[in-house]
């Protein structure tokens, strides 16, 4: 019956979670008003909603950073109500948040980084290829793990593509000083993928079997896809390394 409301993107399900919870504790406070005469406080009524919007959020199936996030959403607005912010603050903050997460509502790729533990297995099992590889990192966050392979192999040639406009210049500025690093700016879906050895991402579900799609039209037989925690639906990975870290992360390697 609810089926329209498990649509694909997780913020227009985090947007109908707030909007049931704000209109289930509505009417929860109306009747408490009516028949007990008793007019709860706001900030309990902000508490009650953030509550609901995470339990809803649950039941439409967010991940769980999704349902913090509806948790927290009104009450941290009436928490800076109450301090009485100029409004250009609300916007400015808004504004960041959305520099850094440009690719979660499209694509449906937020902003997470690589563990150093995924860094240093990616770059032990990169120690097979020949010195000068060319690696992509297709969507290359705040560049740590093109910094840390630059470092590890100063022969390699290393890029980075990245479209969230903050993250792309922290990564920039942090490639800048190294030779064999760059970093541009330019949709992972734009880059071509014929002179890669390698090509790493670590995105989500979401593109995967796009990714896949794209791996098998433009990558060359022998060249790697490695892929951090995200499986390729359909496919199963030639190599999987086990990071035995808090996310139960894993390295699934494609040869081609
Ligand atoms: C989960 S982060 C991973 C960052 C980095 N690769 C790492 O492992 O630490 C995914 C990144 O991909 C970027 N991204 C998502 N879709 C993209 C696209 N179509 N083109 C370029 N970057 C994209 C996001 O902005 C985000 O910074």
């Amino acid at each position: 019956m609810f089926d329209f409301l498990r649509v694909r993107y997780p913020a227009v399900r985090a947007l109908f979670a707030q909007i049931l919870a704000l209109a289930v504790v509505a009417l929860m406070l109306i009747v408490l008003l009516q028949l007990a005469g008793w007019r709860a406080p706001l900030w309990l009524a902000a508490l009650l909603q953030g509550l609901c919007a995470a339990g809803l959020g649950q039941w439409l199936g967010l991940r769980r950073w999704w349902l913090l996030l509806n948790l927290a959403f009104v009450p941290a607005l009436l928490a800076l109500q109450a301090r009485e912010l100029p409004s250009a603050w609300f916007f400015g903050a808004f504004l960041f948040l959305l520099l850094i997460n440009w690719n979660s509502v499209r694509e449906q790729v937020p902003l997470y980084l690589s563990g150093a533990r995924a860094r240093r297995r990616l770059s032990e099992y990169l120690a097979d290829q020949p010195a000068d590889f060319r690696l992509v990192d297709l969507g290359c966050g705040l560049g740590g793990t093109l910094v840390h392979l630059a470092r590890d192999y100063p022969q390699a040639r290393l890029v980075g593509v990245e479209t969230a406009p903050l993250v792309f210049l922290c990564a920039w500025l942090r490639c800048l000083p190294r030779r064999n690093c760059q970093v541009r700016y330019r949709s992972l879906w734009h880059e071509d993928l014929a002179p890669y050895d390698v090509a790493y991402c670590f995105l989500s579900p979401a593109p995967m079997a796009k990714l896949w799609a794209k791996v098998q039209g433009q990558m060359r037989p022998g060249s790697l896809l490695i892929s951090n925690t995200f499986a390729v639906p359909g496919v199963p990975a030639d190599e999987v390394i086990e990071l035995h870290d808090w996310r139960q992360g894993r390295l699934l390697i494609w040869r081609r």
